[in-house]
């Protein structure tokens, strides 16, 4: 009876575990999104049917042929002959596999050079930052400069907004330290995180002080989540990212929205929200460009509200959200550099008011 009830238990919950993993169907590197993504998928799909299928069956279909053909019958008591020392065996099955790998190297360095090649002069460029635990999106182009207020280069976090049909190209880095967790002075330094969004492109680690490339490119517009795919701590996990492709269009009304600086509201809780963040904790680690909150630390919130994400894209940006991350953010996201400050619920009811407006 056990012996029945094991296999069924297994296929159970491998049934759970697909379940499981569905709602996440769309981090799916075999529907990809961009040509970035159709190369490495196109090539997985050369080697996975000419290489690796022809080579289970002949080698798979050996073992069976053999099994059957020289399997133990009754009255036979002698030891088959061996083949331990067979030259021309051993040589065959050594020069096969090497003539299978080297086939299979051709159009894998065609597709790693072609994914490495420069981008056009048209390509719009990013500097990804890995951070504990969020990513960081810096636009370094001439024209994606912020407001002359604070002029700087646009800065977002967790969600990465691209036009359609352009090239990005992305130069993939990890923090140097430059956040330090409060409650116990531990510094973000020297972790390596990949940064992966697998419908637009491959994978690509994000290493402290050594700069990587990716190119990448969205065909339509639409939301393209991923997932950091180093261990990288605590909160590893959890750490996600989003982009969001959007028409060219849209991408310069988004762009020029991201240039000016944040407006101080001025009546109501936002305002009592205002007072509560610049004379507070806050600005030790966020900026919001136009004001006195210069931090660099945690995300830059000048436009907060704007985005599609917030905790490092593990929760969807709303004003719930919102409260519950700002009420205790190590129970959201455990080893959460952002200490909780045991604030008021009118307290928090005043910086969510007031976050709420930068748009
Ligand atoms: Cu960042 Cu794993």
């Amino acid at each position: 009876m056990r012996k029945k009830v094991v296999p069924v238990l297994g296929l159970l919950a491998l049934a759970l575990l697909f379940a499981a993993c569905a709602p996440h169907a769309s981090q799916d590197s075999l529907k990809p999104a961009g040509p970035f993504a159709r190369d490495p998928k196109n090539l997985f799909e050369k080697v996975f049917w000419f290489g690796a299928v022809p080579v289970f069956v002949l080698v798979e279909g050996g073992i069976l042929w053999i099994v059957i053909k020289y399997r133990h019958r009754k009255g036979r008591d002698r030891m088959p002959p061996q083949i331990h020392g067979n030259t021309r065996l051993e040589i065959g099955w050594t020069i096969v596999p090497a003539i299978v790998l080297a086939v299979m190297m051709v159009p894998t360095v065609a597709t790693i050079w072609d994914l490495a090649r420069q981008p056009p002069s048209d390509a719009l460029h990013v500097t990804v930052t890995g951070q504990q635990w969020f990513w960081r999106f810096t636009y370094t182009d001439a024209d994606m400069q912020t407001a002359a207020q604070t002029p700087g280069p646009i800065q977002t976090d967790n969600e990465l907004v691209i036009p359609t049909g352009r090239v990005v190209y992305l130069t993939i880095v990890s923090g140097v330290g430059n956040i330090v967790r409060p409650t116990d002075g531990v510094s973000d330094a020297e972790v390596i995180h990949s940064f992966w969004i697998p419908e637009l492109a491959g994978a690509q680690d994000a290493i402290p002080n050594h700069e990587n490339h990716i190119l990448m490119q969205a065909d339509q517009p639409g939301i393209y989540h991923g997932q950091c795919k180093e261990f990288c701590g605590l909160s590893h996990g959890i750490m996600k990212a989003q982009v969001r492709a959007v028409t060219p269009e849209e991408f310069d009304t988004w762009a020029a929205g991201q240039k000016l600086d944040a407006i101080e509201p001025t009546t109501g809780l936002a305002a009592s929200g205002f007072d509560a963040f610049m004379n507070g904790q806050c600005i030790a680690c966020h900026a919001i460009q136009g004001t006195p909150a210069q931090g660099i630390a945690g995300p830059d919130l000048t436009h907060l509200a704007s985005r599609g994400c917030i905790v490092g894209c593990l929760l969807p940006n709303t004003p719930e959200n919102l409260t519950r991350w700002i009420h205790d953010p190590p129970a959201v996201k455990p080893g959460s550099f952002m200490p909780n400050y045991h604030l008021s619920d009118e307290e928090i009811q005043q910086l969510d008011a007031y976050l709420e407006t930068l748009k």
